[in-house]
């Protein structure tokens, strides 16, 4: 009695997991997210499987379908876009599929934040730049905590990634400006990473919000910002990690002493 809950990854069908994969290729009945879910990759279960989009459908209705196909012995997979830990509306799922008696597992999968990296061949934590990336989203319609409000979160000065953000720029501009972040910080939108209509700009937070009209990107974009996204990383050799330092002993590797 058991549903799983897949990660499909960022919208490349090849970035499942091979466990991921195996699950949507035994499945019965497949329920996805149609709108950032490839469909390349939903042909990829058994022709013979049930295969639903759930946007059109209600919580009660989702979680109604899965219970009725489990009970049926018929294995289910509901598919989620990207990583399902991630702003993917699992936990209410969870909740009625346990107060049904039904178990869940989770698998995971590649996040668009780190598909967005990719793209950017970018490291989201410099050595002795920055060490921390912090995951959010700007105050829309939905709202954040007051304990997690941008200008607080940016006080860090580190990474950050913003999900659910390409309408409100203005915003995240005005908030990154109040937590003292110059107008030259770098910043990077992704839109579609790893689709094959995948579009980067490269700016600054001084340009994001002109940048964001001028490419027309009001959805499916990752922003990141902070000074791990400088273009000239790619060239600068400064930042180097005590991980592969000669001089740094570890337990896998000896130090050796510097000339
Ligand atoms: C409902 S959230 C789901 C996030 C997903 N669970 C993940 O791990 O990527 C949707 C938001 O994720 C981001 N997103 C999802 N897929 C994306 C992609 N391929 N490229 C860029 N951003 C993406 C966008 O910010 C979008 O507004």
């Amino acid at each position: 009695m058991k549903v799983y809950i897949v990660g499909a990854g960022p919208g490349d069908p090849d970035l499942i997991t091979v466990k991921g994969l195996t699950l949507l290729k035994e499945a019965d009945v497949v329920l996805y997210t149609d709108s950032l879910v490839s469909e390349e990759l939903v042909k990829r279960a058994n022709p013979k499987a049930e295969v639903l989009q759930s946007s059109g459908m209600a919580l009660e209705e989702m979680v109604e379908l899965m219970s009725e196909r489990v009970r049926q012995n018929k294995k289910v997979v509901r598919l989620h876009t990207g990583d399902p830990s991630v702003y993917g509306a699992i936990m209410e799922q969870i909740v009625l599929l346990k107060q049904a008696g039904i178990e869940v597992e989770i698998v995971p999968g590649v996040s668009s934040v780190f598909a967005a990296a990719a793209a950017l061949g970018a490291e989201l934590t410099i050595p002795e730049l920055t060490q921390t990336l912090i995951l959010t989203r700007a105050e829309g319609r939905t709202p954040v905590p007051e304990r997690e409000k941008l200008r607080d979160l940016a006080a860090h000065h580190c990474t950050i990634a913003l999900f659910l953000s390409a309408t409100l720029t203005k915003k995240v501009v005005k908030e990154l400006r109040e937590a003292g972040w110059s107008d030259d910080t770098p910043v990077a939108v992704v839109q579609r990473a790893s689709w094959p209509d995948q579009v980067i700009v490269r700016t600054t937070l001084k340009h994001l919000d002109e940048e964001m009209g001028r490419h027309g990107i009001r959805s499916h974009a990752m922003i990141l910002a902070g000074w791990a996204l400088d273009p000239r990383l790619h060239e600068k050799n400064e930042h180097r990690s005590k991980l592969y330092d000669k001089t740094f002993t570890h337990g896998y590797r000896k130090g050796v002493s510097a000339p």
